[in-house]
């Protein structure tokens, strides 16, 4: 038998979103909607339009720029939910609106207080008006794991009959077990009449760390969608990481006879991309993506993978577009340079190579040897500051600490074009240089998350700063910036959520 093509449903631009403190702005969205455009998904959960200006936004310039996937946008099955996701994804040539409500007696009794049939009616009109605007409408059963079977089947087949060609069944809050989830997916089957007519998906959370496991085993009983994030970023504890689900197909086609359309060379590049953009970094030992999840360490293992890979290496780190050989040092020029960003998928203008190329040789002059990581972090950074107009430019840092010392800092800021100076005490000189520069933008601004990273190993390694801030609206705005200095990595990410911030209020004045 042939092997069964699976759909893959990306929803890191919502669900993924949906991460505590992952905020994203619209052309970070943009770039990551162009990411996956090339990872070639099927289908794209690009925002929930009603849920604010900001998402509807975001969701329409995705239709309007991306081609390639499905573009799709999430609404409750009520009228003007629908109509506002359809306002969104319309620009598309490929629009999707994906309707759902909750069907388990909790969610029926506590949140939405209706009953079962009030749901199914609920069910069955809002299917009908999405399939009045396209073809491509999905219907999702939320906390489908948790409700009665027989309800469940009943409101699948009524949807199937009002239009709806994909069919959800997510595990909402990460309940269900991998033998169970499979069970269900069976029973479905078996109990919906028209159940040939759609195609079954499925949305796991990962709350148990079951995510992957759960859609592996629906997939393995019959779902033909898995739905997920990169990186498996969602709601609490997350979504099922579709890298991880997409590898198991392809590295075990003999247990699943089965495979995706996926472009997989693309997925680290996008795996990178997020974690940039959302500020929620990839632990180093993920499956997959992780630093540590093609590296040896152990001399046994490193003896075994020289003379055939095969004996440690169930993947080749290139499937994922992962490189490992790219190293630089000092006497790199920019032609190597340039020729190691583009095998890292990266285009620069002339002017951008000649700052990258500097910046590496730099860091080459601190560090013996500049590796891909570094690489990837310094283009990652100059390709998002690039597409930003900066009214916030840092001048002059100085700081003064020691063990008998108050740490102390004094900042030249130049605002909208105006220099101010400021100086500050703390408890740290980081504490110290953000309260100066905060003496200067004014006190509405408040730090929510901070978080450091070194990115290659040793007491010179590169820093990695990401952080949240927090303008008076409660609005959040992520940032980030590397350095070789600690202080000044946190310094410089403080001024890129500074500007982020700025940029909004000049958005809203004009
Ligand atoms: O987890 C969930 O149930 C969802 C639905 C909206 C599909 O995200
Ligand atoms: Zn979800």
């Amino acid at each position: 038998m042939g092997k069964r093509n699976i759909e893959i449903f990306d929803t890191t631009l919502r669900d993924g979103e949906q991460s505590p403190g992952a905020t994203l702005t619209i052309d970070e969205k943009l770039k990551i909607a162009h990411q996956l455009a090339k990872l070639n998904i099927d289908t794209m959960e690009a925002g929930f339009p009603i849920a604010s200006n900001d998402d509807f936004e975001a969701v329409k310039l995705i239709a309007e720029n991306v081609d390639g996937p499905y573009i799709c946008g999430l609404c409750r099955t009520v009228e003007k939910d629908i109509q506002k996701a359809w306002d969104a994804v319309k620009y598309s040539s490929k629009p999707c609106i994906h309707t759902f409500i909750a069907t388990s007696d909790l969610h029926l009794k506590y949140k939405l207080k209706k009953t079962r049939d009030e749901a199914l009616e609920m069910a069955k009109k809002g299917v009908k008006l999405a399939k009045s605007f396209t073809d491509r409408v999905e219907f999702s059963a939320e906390d489908a794991s948790r409700t009665d079977k027989d309800y469940l089947c009943k409101i699948i087949q009524a949807v199937i009959d009002e239009g709806a060609v994909v069919v959800n069944i997510p595990d909402t809050v990460g309940y269900a077990q991998p033998n169970e989830f499979g069970d269900l997916i069976d029973y479905i089957k078996q109990n919906v009449e028209n159940i040939d007519d759609a195609i079954i998906s499925v949305h796991c959370h990962n709350d148990l760390g079951l995510a992957v496991v759960n859609s592996l085993e629906a997939v393995r009983r019959g779902a033909g969608q898995v739905e997920g994030t990169i990186n498996g970023i969602g709601e609490r504890a997350g979504n099922a990481a579709l890298e991880e689900v997409i590898m198991n197909f392809k590295t075990r086609p003999d247990y699943f006879n089965c495979d995706t359309g996926i472009n997989t060379k693309e997925i680290y590049s996008a795996s990178k991309m997020v974690a940039g953009y959302t500020g929620i970094h990839v632990q180093r030992n993920k499956a997959i993506v992780g630093e540590n999840a093609f590296a040896h360490e152990a001399g046994i293992h490193q003896h075994g993978v020289l003379s055939n890979p095969l004996c440690y290496e169930i993947m080749n780190p290139e499937t994922i577009g992962k490189k490992t050989e790219l190293v630089f040092g000092k006497h790199s020029g920019k032609h190597a340079i340039e020729d190691g960003l583009k095998k890292l998928n990266y285009k620069f203008s002339p002017g951008q190579l000649s700052k990258i190329t500097q910046k590496i040789k730099d860091l080459a002059d601190k560090q013996k040897t500049v590796l891909e990581e570094d690489i990837i972090a310094i283009a990652d950074y100059e390709l998002n500051k690039s597409s930003k107009k900066q009214t916030v430019v840092l001048e002059e840092l100085s700081i003064i600490s020691g063990n008998k010392i108050t740490p102390t800092a004094v900042v030249k800021v130049n605002l909208n074009g105006t220099t101010k100076t400021s100086s500050a005490y703390g408890v740290g000189v980081l504490d110290a240089s953000t309260k100066a520069i905060r003496n200067i933008l004014g006190p509405d601004v408040k730090f929510k998350e901070y978080e450091l990273k070194a990115i290659t190993g040793g007491s010179d390694a590169l820093a990695d700063v990401s952080l949240t801030l927090m303008d008076k609206s409660k609005k959040k705005y992520n940032a980030r910036a590397i350095d070789s200095d600690i202080v000044m990595a946190s310094v410089k990410a403080v001024i890129n959520g500074m500007n982020k911030i700025e940029r909004e209020k000049n958005k809203k004045s004009d």
